[in-house]
């Protein structure tokens, strides 16, 4: 979609976003004729239109230059955040472009005082559109989304191209996760990154099953060891000349977690394709930074496997050794994640970066926490803590802090037979996967493990989100980066 600097106002859809307070002022209105103007006031002074949040109305216009007029309520001005300004700008972007509009206005000067409103505007743009719909016949009544252009009267080239470039990167990783088990696959994977690395000039090793082996990565090998579609280790890397950070990126790569031979019940497996989002992150995180350019050393890890019950699957009572030489007692085959995760965390802590970012759809328990829309933080370093949760305000991707202490839950890590137990009582299930992963960070290396298992998967559209796949992190990491 195009975005461009409103000029005449001719278009298709007029989009007003007001707040219940801007109902009663117009002055933003000037830029509009004032037929139009005494129309909209009319509107409001009749109450068909207030400004209340979650109303959005369409009223057909006639002998004006826009053929709809949409209204949209922001709600009372104090609750009122850049959030939901996102938000609610791909909500009236979604609905005017289904609704057979080619072209919009959208009047947001009355919004200005809120911080990076033009790059917001790029987000929405961008996230606006997309659902996965591509495996559905489209009958003679389907109607393709229609919105190509919007003229905003708040212009900013550079940041509206920044916002287009964060979406698109989000979209790249919901496209990937969204695909059925059937359909992609560790190696399946491991060519998408391939394919990106190609187009990007990126740097990409992968690492098959023999070369898992003599590397060592008993996690990613056992948790692989059931599907007949054998695991992948993907390292990707970004190196601009001049760069004086290092910052690595990890993601739990599971491309159906059917829970092995503990196997999950039908409830809890459906959505599983989505247990790959944190690998699909990461490679839509490093085709992000490379589109935007930055000047970072940035490298990308993912762990990428099938968890599948078979005659050759792993099993609870295995102890399996992990990159570093730590040895695991598997209690429970479908907590997976952090077994792949660990030999990860192992080959990012290697290159000694400035620090390490993990994502994860890792544990239920994360989500009886903290629920759907909000993200578990998991951090050993207040700077990073602090940064990556600004990012997170700025990007509406919430999180949520949760302890990375805790002697007892640490207690129950330890295993009669191994180094450590993969899993450990049923209290606290999030806190003890992130003291898991924690025993295969380098000593010293900065690390947030972001736990994103509530917010990976939408029951319906909202906002910036469509059905599926949310592809939630990407943005905040890319902001992250954007503002090191
Ligand atoms: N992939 C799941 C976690 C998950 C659950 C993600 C729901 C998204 C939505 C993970 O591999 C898993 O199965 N975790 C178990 C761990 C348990 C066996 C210790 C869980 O959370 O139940
Ligand atoms: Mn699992
Ligand atoms: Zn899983």
């Amino acid at each position: 979609m195009r975005i461009k600097r409103l000029s005449d106002q001719a278009a298709d859809a007029l989009l007003l976003l007001l707040r219940e307070e801007d109902t009663e002022n117009f002055s933003y209105f000037s830029g509009l004729d004032t037929k139009l103007r005494d129309f909209v006031m009319s509107l409001i002074s009749r109450k068909d239109f207030t400004g209340k949040k979650g109303s959005l109305i369409k009223v057909p216009l006639f002998d004006s230059s826009f053929k709809n007029l949409y209204l949209l309520g922001l709600g009372k001005k104090e609750k009122c955040g850049i959030n939901l300004i996102r938000d609610s700008l791909a909500w009236g972007f979604r609905k005017i472009g289904r609704e057979r509009n080619k072209t919009a206005s959208v009047i947001l000067t009355h919004l200005s005082e809120y911080k990076e409103l033009a790059l917001t505007l790029g987000e929405a743009s961008g996230l606006c559109s997309y659902v996965f719909d591509k495996y559905k016949s489209k009958d003679e009544n389907y109607e393709p989304f229609a919105l190509e252009e919007i003229y905003s009267d708040i212009y900013a080239e550079k940041e509206i191209s920044t916002g287009e470039k964060l979406a698109s990167a989000q979209i790249f990783s919901r496209e990937l996760v969204n695909e059925p088990g059937c359909v992609i696959y560790p190696s399946v994977l491991a060519e998408k990154a391939q394919e990106v690395a190609k187009k990007y000039n990126l740097d990409c090793e992968v690492w098959d099953e023999n070369k898992l082996k003599s590397e060592h990565m008993g996690g990613i090998l056992a948790v692989g060891s059931g599907s007949k579609n054998p695991p992948r280790f993907i390292h990707l890397t970004y190196k601009p000349q001049g760069a004086t950070k290092k910052i690595a990126f990890v993601g739990k790569g599971i491309t159906f977690d059917s829970g092995g031979l503990d196997i999950k019940p039908e409830n809890f497996m459906t959505t599983m394709k989505g247990d790959k989002t944190g690998a699909c992150n990461v490679l839509a995180i490093m085709r992000g930074v490379a589109e935007l350019g930055l000047n970072v050393e940035v490298h990308g890890f993912m762990s990428v496997a099938e968890n599948m019950p078979s005659g050759s699957a792993y099993r609870p009572d295995d102890i399996i050794t992990a990159r570093n030489g730590k040895t695991i007692e598997i209690d429970n085959t479908d907590a997976e994640g952090r077994l792949v995760l660990a030999d990860a965390l192992c080959a990012a802590s290697e290159i000694k970066p400035d620090a390490i970012i993990d994502m994860a759809t890792l544990t239920g328990a994360c989500m009886v926490a903290l629920g759907k829309w909000r993200a578990g933080l998991f951090c050993n370093d207040e700077k990073l803590a602090e940064d990556f949760s600004a990012s997170s305000d700025r990007r509406g991707e919430l999180l949520w802090r949760l302890p990375l202490e805790d002697e007892n839950i640490s207690e129950t890590l330890k295993s009669p037979y191994a180094d450590l137990i993969n899993c450990g009582q049923r209290y606290g299930g999030a806190i003890f996967a992130a003291l898991f992963l924690k025993e295969f960070v380098g000593k010293d290396i900065p690390w947030a493990h972001v736990d994103i298992a509530g917010p990976d998967f939408k029951d319906k559209e909202y906002g910036v989100y469509s059905k599926g796949a949310s592809a939630f992190g990407v943005r905040t990491c890319l902001d992250y980066l954007l503002n090191l």
